[in-house]
Order: structure tokens, then C-alpha cells, then sequence
């Protein structure tokens, strides 16, 4: 027994020793100390040993039993910081690489010059009011001096919800106009940017969804010179002090009298060109003093108050502002496009 001991020591040893994966080493461990195991049958023996030799041989096999123990340990550590350093060499980054580039977006050209807008508003006294774009008929035609039968008023032209022709997609931001009125408390001065809806076929200039940026003054002795004042220093400051204006009489139901404000042609100052149609003027917005029955229909005092108003197309403005041609561009979402402004 005690050369099979010995025996068995030499032989479990060199093994271990050869072992090259933790798998390999297990089954040697499995081999020699597990239930079947070697060493484990010759522990069985044990029994049939005189009283003498029981423990003689008790104490060899158990040394035996601690020397394989020992060495498939440090031997399943060294195995193990070299899988480590095996995985770590593979999987090594190489920190000198160039990053991969991420583009940071912007805002969009539109909400560009609504927030320039709103800036240059709001420096000159005024809040932003919001409306509905579900609109009723009433607020954004009848209220505004706009009756049933008018042909603003339209199925042609307008995106009703019901038969009846009372709930719209608004037209136009005016009806903001009424709401304010209605609720604040005089002096008003506001401007309420959004969307607008009408039946339009999409092309270089129309877009059945658009933006506007209405404004409202309503004070004691507001004249038509306030008016001007007012967007002649929202041009200047969109465009540049030398942009040069044209108030141009118009008509719009619920002011009077109204006017349509042209700036000067940007890409031809005046000449005339494709821009412009050979007009050397292009239109920005309508504006006018806001009708007496309109401030009347608001419960406003027309002989103690006056207002003027205005519209202004947010795609017009960003197009002037960047020297873009055709409306669509600013609705496709072209990254190629947008990431120039
Ligand atoms: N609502 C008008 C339009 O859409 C513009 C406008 C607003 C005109 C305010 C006068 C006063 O054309």
C-alpha cells in the first residue's frame, strides 16, 4: 500500500504539472481525490491493514491527500491569472485611436428667427400670448369683423371639422388677438407666434401648415406711427439698419386702415429679380390699426382706445433672413440642409 501510495503521489504530481486548463485540472482532481477517485479506493483499503500499519499509512495517505490538495491549488491559481492576463491582452483598447465623430444638432432656422422675434419683441415691452390652433369660426373670422358668407370663410380654403363650419384648424394667428382682448387687462401689448393651417398645394412658396407671428398693441393714443415704429425696428434688427420698408394700403376685414409692409429684395436690393418676381420688393406681413368693431366686439372703449395689429409668416422671415428660396426646404428635415444656419 505504501508504494501504491507513493506511486500514486509521483504520478498525480507530473500530471498536475502538465495540466494546461482549469477543465484538465478538475478531471485530474476529480481522478485521483473524488468519490470514485483513486487515492479515495485506496482510503477504502485502509479497513483490512493491521492495527499497526493503520496508522502509518493513515498519516502517508493523508500527506499524499494534502500534497495533490495543495498543488492543484497553486496550480489552478496559476492557470487562472493566465487566463486573466490572456483576456486582458485580448481585449486590450487601443486608447490612440482617432473618436468616432457625433454631430451635435441646432436649432431649426424657423425657431431661429420666431425666438430672434420674440427677443426683439419682448425688448420693446411685450409678452408672448399662445392660442388654440382648433379654433372656433367665431374667434377666427365673425370676431374679427369676418361674417358668415365671407369668402375668406371658404370651404376652399379652410380646414373645417363639422358641417356647420364652427370648428377650424385657425388661418391665421389673429383670433389671439380676440382672446387677448378678451381676458387681459388694458394696456395690451403682445405677440403670439404658431401655426396656421390652410388648403394650399405645397410649392416653392405655400405650405398648408405654416407659422405666424401675430402682434397687438392696445393703448390710449396708439396711432398708425407706432405701427410703424414697431416693425420698422423689427426689420431693422432681423435685416440690418439699411434694410429699407414700404408700407403699402391693403385690406383686411378687421383693420382700418391696413397696409402690406414689403422689404427691399435681398439678393437684389431693389433691381428686380427671380427672387422678387422683378418687383425689387418682397411682402413680410399685413398689419393695420385694429377695427373699431373689433375692439368694440372685446368690450374695448373706441373712443378712449386705439391698437394697431399685425401678421407676420415666420417661413417668410427665416427664408429673407437666410437667403433660402424655396418653403419646402425648411419642412424635409434634409440634415444636409438644416446644418448650414
Ligand atoms: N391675419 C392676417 C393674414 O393672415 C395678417 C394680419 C394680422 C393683418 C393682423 C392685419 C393685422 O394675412
Amino acid at each position: 500500500m505504501e508504494n501504491k501510495l507513493r506511486q500514486l503521489k509521483d504520478r498525480s504530481l507530473q500530471e498536475i504539472c502538465q495540466a494546461d486548463t482549469l477543465e484538465a485540472l478538475e478531471s485530474i482532481r476529480v481522478k485521483y481525490l473524488g468519490k470514485k477517485g483513486e487515492l479515495t479506493a485506496i482510503l477504502k483499503q485502509m479497513g483490512s491493514l493491521s492495527p499497526e500499519e493503520r496508522p502509518v499509512m493513515g498519516q502517508l495517505a493523508n500527506q499524499v491527500r494534502e500534497a495533490l490538495t495543495e498543488a492543484l491549488e497553486s496550480s489552478r491559481k496559476a492557470l487562472a491569472e493566465k487566463a486573466l492576463e490572456k483576456k486582458l491582452e485580448d481585449e486590450r483598447e487601443d486608447v490612440t485611436l482617432p473618436g468616432r465623430p457625433f454631430t451635435v444638432g441646432h436649432t431649426h432656422p424657423l425657431t431661429k428667427v420666431i425666438s430672434e422675434a420674440k427677443e426683439i419683441f419682448i425688448g420693446m415691452g411685450f409678452t408672448i400670448a399662445e392660442g388654440p390652433e382648433v379654433e372656433l369660426a367665431d374667434y377666427n373670422f365673425t370676431r374679427l369683423n369676418t361674417a358668415a358668407g365671407h369668402p375668406a370663410r371658404d370651404r376652399q380654403d379652410t380646414f373645417y371639422f363639422d358641417d356647420d363650419d364652427q370648428v377650424l384648424l385657425r388661418t391665421q394667428t389673429s383670433p389671439v388677438q380676440v382672446r387677448v382682448m378678451e381676458t387681459q387687462p388694458l394696456p395690451i401689448r403682445i405677440i403670439s407666434p404658431g401655426r396656421v393651417y390652410r388648403k394650399d398645394e405645397v410649392d416653392a412658396t405655400h405650405s398648408p401648415m405654416f407659422h405666424q407671428i401675430e402682434g397687438l398693441v392696445v393703448d390710449e393714443g396708439i396711432t398708425f406711427g407706432d405701427l410703424k415704429g414697431t416693425l420698422n425696428e423689427l426689420v431693422w434688427r432681423l435685416y440690418g439698419p439699411e434694410t429699407k420698408t414700404r408700407f403699402r394700403p391693403h385690406h383686411f376685414p378687421f383693420t382700418e386702415p391696413s397696409c402690406e409692409v414689403d422689404i427691399q429684395c435681398f439678393e437684389c436690393h431693389g433691381a428686380g429679380c427671380r427672387v422678387c418676381k422683378g418687383e425689387g420688393w418682397i411682402e413680410l406681413l399685413g398689419a393695420g390699426m385694429v377695427h373699431p368693431k373689433v375692439l368694440d366686439g372685446c368690450g374695448i372703449d373706441t373712443e378712449k382706445y386705439s391698437g394697431f395689429a399685425f401678421g407676420v409668416g415666420a417661413e417668410r422671415m427665416a427664408m429673407f433672413r437666410f437667403g433660402i428660396s424655396d418653403l419646402r426646404l425648411l419642412f424635409e428635415n434634409d440634415a444636409r440642409f438644416l446644418e448650414q444656419f
